[in-house]
């Protein structure tokens, strides 16, 4: 179902790999006008017609509409169907009801796709980390966002010239917003809390901050102390065992794995309580990538493998926003500052893109002001770690007494 980027690489793929053994028998589209790289003929118009046809043993859910994709996914569900999907944003929002409906109909639903396109990391977590305790899975889960800092800090490219090759290249959502103000990699964050923490999130739990305020001279700011702006998700359990949850860009040291995580590439750095860190790194998006994933999950069927969700069967972690973070904000407007609360400000000024301050605020006042920030056009960029209010209050107090 849905013969996009993603149903095209997967075509492809299967049709260079015969040993595979795989037929793709029917393919529904939306669109019976749109010119495909398939005679018409390989194509029909209702998806329905393929949940009512017994001798597709898989179905194959690679469309854009998240409502329609939930709807047809249900269904299969509820027929006890094996299903393969990509679509993030749809299981970031109906997850729960997804596992419930696997439980009770003894369906299987694979979704290796959804995050980080060609990197098995939800495999990772699930069947082998399904155990352990992390302390946290951070990382870059958005190719689009990542190509489009990479050619402005690389080649000093356009924020707009960046991101039409990022559409043209076949990364980006048809609406590029979801990557650029970070809906996108909030919908795999959602995704991750569940198989990393056994948390069911809801998506607008999540701070998501973006890139679309971005200028060169942020870039500047931060290449002249030899840093990179990446946007990163983090998921992280506190000592007190709390968990958290955000995707903000964030200055990224030379030290880090993810400096070097460049264009359409992902990179997920995971740190476990026993294993200690790992670092993955592969293509995030693109059609023949995020066809692997799909592939791997079609073979993980004949195995007769699926999640086992074995961290959503223990008790619960606590989720919170009530977290301290320093940020760098650059506004085109200084009144932000209040909105912020911005406290203990180490650099302050006035610049050719207006207003700039270094400085601490919460997670959960930048959830709440998320929309006013997207709005002023601001930029808010995250300096350093997470951490619970009174410590990063006593940290900032000796920053300043030395
Ligand atoms: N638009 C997504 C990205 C595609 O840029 O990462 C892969 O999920």
């Amino acid at each position: 179902m849905g013969f996009g980027c993603v149903g095209q690489g997967l075509y492809d793929i299967l049709q260079q790999l015969p040993g595979f053994g795989a037929e793709v028998r029917r393919i529904a589209v939306k669109n019976p006008t749109k010119t495909r790289s398939l005679p018409a003929d390989r194509f029909e118009y209702h998806a329905d017609a393929l949940l009512d046809d017994p001798e597709l043993d898989v179905l194959v859910e690679v469309i854009d509409d998240a409502a329609e994709a939930f709807r047809l996914v249900k269904a299969a569900l509820q027929q006890g169907r094996r299903v393969v999907t990509a679509n993030k944003a749809m299981l970031a929002r109906h997850l729960p009801e997804l596992v419930q409906l696997q439980d009770e109909f003894g369906g299987t639903l694979l979704y290796e796709a959804a995050v980080c396109g060609s990197i098995p990391i939800l495999r990772t977590l699930d069947a082998h980390f399904g155990s352990e305790p992390l302390r946290s899975v951070s990382g870059i889960l958005n190719g689009s966002s990542n190509y489009v800092l990479t050619r402005m800090t690389q080649e000093g490219t356009d924020y707009a010239a960046a991101l039409a090759e990022a559409q043209l290249l076949g990364f980006a959502e048809t609406d590029p917003t979801l990557d650029m103000a970070a809906f996108d990699p909030r919908s795999k964050a959602v995704i991750l809390a569940a198989h990393a923490y056994g948390l069911f999130l809801k998506p607008e739990q999540v701070l998501h901050l973006g890139i679309e305020g971005i200028t060169p001279t942020d870039i500047a700011y931060a290449k002249a102390q030899g840093l990179k702006i990446k946007v990163v998700a983090t998921l992280e359990q506190l000592p007190d065992g709390r968990v958290t949850a955000l995707v903000a860009p964030t200055f990224v040291a030379e030290s880090s794995p993810l400096y070097t995580v460049e264009h359409e590439f992902n990179g997920v750095i995971l740190e476990a309580a026993f294993a200690g860190t790992q670092f993955l790194r592969g293509r995030g998006a693109g059609g023949h990538p995020t066809g692997s994933a799909v592939l791997a999950d079609l073979a993980a069927l004949r195995q007769k493998r699926a999640y086992t969700y074995t961290k959503l069967r223990q008790p619960a972690a606590a989720f919170t926003t009530d977290l301290a973070v320093e940020i760098y904000l650059r506004s085109p407007s200084e009144s932000i500052r209040e909105d912020l609360a911005l406290t203990d400000i180490s650099l302050e000024g006035t610049g050719p893109d207006g207003y700039f301050a270094v400085g601490f605020t919460t997670l959960a006042r930048l959830l709440k002001q998320r929309e006013k920030l997207r709005e002023a056009g601001a930029l808010v960029v995250r300096t350093g770690p997470i951490s619970a209010l009174q410590e990063a209050r006593h940290s900032a107090q000796e920053a300043l007494a030395q």
